[in-house]
């Protein structure tokens, strides 16, 4: 609940970011900022001074409440580029791949999201699991009712939540409780626009499922949604697993490819965001880099939907913008620590490199610039807007133990990634007001 407390308060303790844009690993390092007792003060939602405690503690303005997290380590809000939220109730649902996944499990469960008041419960939630896991911006997949999308934004508006989110567009080949019409999505999606897009921190993303869930004349409409408002987002999903792509050749049999269906209806482009890219052809690595389209690579859904290994290596050679992604409930966990360490151990399979602070950028500053959001999120730059995360370090007994060994800033965080998960996050913060204590819910939840 947003709370009149005070618009002014202070953060003291070690806090870690990157101050300026970096591409490779020796970059990140580089520009990797820690500062052992630093000091930020934050004005309404705002950065208004970050730096050593000792250079700021003289200009404090008296009575400034001052949150003292020396104990942990504080880093920007984490951003997931890429979650369900009708799907967090089926996480972890067993077997089988995507499209039966999907049939079984995914469709079923976000038919429940016509009703109001099951989505603004189930938004709630949603939205608590993000805080709880140090989540402070998501790109989400709502259902194809237009009340799943009011809930969500209803819930994240509540806290001034930056989110971007949009109605799931879908006209073929899913059961009939969950279809649109090309006239119909248009028209919700449009009046879900005017009424979201731009209110306070919340964005729109028109959101056509994949391929195989619309006709062509839907994802035209989508491009026109695109052309009429161009600064909103675009998200569906790209070459996750064979059996899809394989669907994909026989749907749309004039297409040199799976990317080029979107591409014909003006759906790539920086504001574009494609979840999974697992097996892409070189035609559409080259599109992707034309465009400046973003991949939302999903680490715990692709090992989990047995879908394939992620070339981070290509998308580096490329030079085509990665965000992390959790793809609940796909993915196995909110936990973007857990997302990071899956990653790591992908990358690992494929004799390929991703050190501590590769994975913190990208799942603070690097998101923050695959979402063009730079701007706004993911570092402490003043004036940016004051959504953090205080990690505990400590927080198992096993990470304490670890703790002992640590050798520097990147062994403790590289540890903090591979056996953290939400019991990490002692404190969420958003727009500057603490919306989330990990003692005080343990508490309630008692
Ligand atoms: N492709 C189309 N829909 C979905 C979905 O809900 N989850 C995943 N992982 N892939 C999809
Ligand atoms: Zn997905």
């Amino acid at each position: 609940m947003r709370d009149e407390e005070q618009s002014i308060m202070a953060v003291r303790g070690r806090f870690l970011d990157f101050s300026r844009p970096a591409a490779t690993a020796a970059e990140m390092k580089e520009c990797a900022r820690f500062l052992e007792d630093g000091l930020m003060l934050v004005k309404d939602g705002h950065i208004e001074w970050f730096g050593d405690w000792t250079g700021g503690q003289g200009q404090l303005p008296a009575d400034v409440p001052v949150h003292d997290h020396r104990s942990g380590l504080i880093v920007p809000g984490f951003i997931d580029s890429h979650i369900h939220f009708p799907q967090a109730e089926i996480i972890g649902a067993y077997g089988e791949q995507l499209l039966e996944w999907l049939n079984n499990y995914a469709f079923p469960a976000e038919m429940q999201y016509q009703d109001p008041a099951y989505a603004g419960k189930m938004a709630d939630f949603f939205i608590n699991e993000l805080l709880k896991n140090g989540t402070t911006t998501a790109a989400v997949f709502c259902t194809v009712h237009p009340e799943s999308v009011d809930a969500l934004f209803t819930a994240a508006a509540d806290i001034n939540m930056r989110i971007i989110a949009g109605k799931v567009m879908m006209d073929r080949h899913a059961p009939p409780e969950l279809l649109d019409t090309p006239e119909s999505s248009y028209r919700e999606s449009r009046a879900l626009i005017e009424k979201y897009h731009g209110r306070g921190r919340l964005h729109y993303a028109v959101t056509p499922r994949f391929a195989p869930t619309s006709t062509a004349e839907q994802l035209k409409v989508a491009g026109q949604l695109l052309q009429e408002y161009p600064d909103l987002y675009l998200q569906t999903h790209l070459s996750e697993n064979e059996a899809e792509i394989k669907w994909v050749q026989e749907l749309f049999p004039d297409q040199k490819n799976y990317l080029d269906v979107y591409k014909q209806f003006g759906l790539t482009g920086p504001r574009s965001l494609f979840a999974h890219c697992v097996h892409l052809e070189e035609a559409e690595w080259e599109e992707l880099r034309g465009s400046a389209s973003v991949i939302a690579f999903c680490p715990t859904s692709n090992l989990f939907l047995g879908s394939g290994l992620f070339d981070m290596g290509r998308a580096r050679d490329m030079k085509v913008k990665v965000a992390m992604a959790s793809d609940v409930g796909g993915g196995t966990s909110f936990s973007m620590l857990a997302t990071l360490a899956e990653a790591y151990k992908i990358l690992q399979l494929q004799g390929q490199s991703f050190s501590a602070y590769e994975a913190l950028y990208s799942a603070t500053r690097g998101g923050a610039e695959a979402l063009s959001l730079d701007h706004l999120i993911g570092s402490f730059g003043v004036g940016k807007e004051a959504d953090f995360v205080v990690l505990d370090p400590e927080a198992t007994a096993i990470q304490a133990k670890r703790l002992e060994k640590s050798q520097g800033v990147d062994d403790m965080l590289f540890s903090l990634i591979i056996l953290g998960d939400d019991r990490s996050i002692s404190h969420t913060y958003v727009d500057g007001r603490l919306v989330h204590q990990r003692a005080a819910q343990q508490q309630e939840e008692l």
